[in-house]
């Protein structure tokens, strides 16, 4: 990407010079991901790595939500966001106070929370988890009944797995809602051998024509181990273009949804936020103390 050089060697260089890293989701572009990224993952990988890193400056190549959980997990550390409009349909679509009615309206339920909130909902919940520990989180409850906010359809996904009853939020992703499976079957009509797998964010009846389900991570896992001949990511697209770079021998049919937030995320921000050391990220020190506790519950499970 010789268009990106001067800003990857700028950015590369301010990092050691500030004792910076950079944690990028799988989502970020392939510049980011491949040229300036310390570490990446999904947002489980994220979240733990984000307890790990030496540094003193931590830059978030992802949403808002996923700087605010390694700001709970470093609280003594400085944590940038390059572009803090960086949203996400699905923490937008919950606040603490919709918990707190909740929690009035199903006195003694316990409540998961998806990674995917505000460290405002993070306060109010019994315990965080990622698309890749959904299952285990909620039946680690002990409780015939659980709320799990506010993934709808990660909900359903997870409902299909376990005896557990799930009280639902209506929140989505306005990325993977937009995935059907009637195109999905059209794919597999025009080839049968194809492997379809998706992101659990997805619809459950996407879910049901996919070969496979699991958090970016366990996506490219899959496509790493499996090695498929031709495989459909129904994902957000960058990450396609992300495991292509990094495997041999598969051919990758893209359906392209972008999400916007992601992709707010660029190289010339992130050199900004390295040179400004903007925008910090702050959470009120009592309300992070409540929320820290949800996501290092979850991470304690392992
Ligand atoms: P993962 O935890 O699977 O990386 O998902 C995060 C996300 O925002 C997917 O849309
Ligand atoms: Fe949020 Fe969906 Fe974007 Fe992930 S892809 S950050 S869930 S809007």
């Amino acid at each position: 990407w010789p268009f990106h050089a001067p800003y990857v060697k700028a950015i590369n260089d301010l990092k050691k010079e500030r004792n910076a890293v950079i944690l990028a989701h799988n989502y970020q572009t392939p510049e980011i991901y491949n040229c300036v990224a310390d570490v990446v993952g999904d947002s489980l990988q994220l979240a733990k790595l984000a307890t790990k890193t030496p540094a003193d400056i931590i830059i978030q190549g992802g949403v808002h939500f996923m700087a605010e959980t390694s700001k709970l997990l470093n609280p003594g550390k400085t944590v940038l966001i390059p572009d803090s409009k960086a949203g996400c349909s699905l923490a937008e679509s919950i606040t603490g106070a919709d918990v707190r009615l909740l929690r009035q309206r199903y006195p003694g339920v316990p409540v998961v929370a998806y990674v995917n909130t505000s460290a405002d909902v993070k306060a109010e919940v019994d315990i965080c988890c990622t698309s890749s520990n959904a299952l285990k989180v909620v039946e680690s409850m002990g409780s015939d009944r659980v709320i799990f906010l506010p993934d709808r359809y990660l909900a359903m996904n997870v409902q299909a797995q376990t005896k557990v009853k799930i009280i639902a939020w209506h929140g989505a992703c306005e990325v993977h809602e937009r995935f059907t499976a009637e195109e999905l079957l059209r794919y597999r009509a025009d080839d049968p051998s194809i492997q379809i797998i998706a992101h659990p964010e997805c619809p459950p009846e996407v879910i049901e024509v996919s070969d496979f389900a699991g958090s970016t991570a366990a996506m490219i896992d899959f496509v790493k181990t499996k090695k498929p001949k031709r495989v459909l990511l129904v994902t957000e697209c960058s990450m396609a273009s992300n495991v292509e770079a990094e495997t041999k021998g598969t051919e990758f049919v893209k359906p392209c949804n972008l999400c916007p937030h992601m992709k707010r995320i660029t190289l010339p921000k992130i050199l900004e936020s390295l040179v400004y050391m903007r925008e910090e990220v702050t959470i009120d020190p009592a309300l992070a103390e409540r929320a820290r506790r949800s996501v290092e519950r979850m991470i304690e499970l392992g």
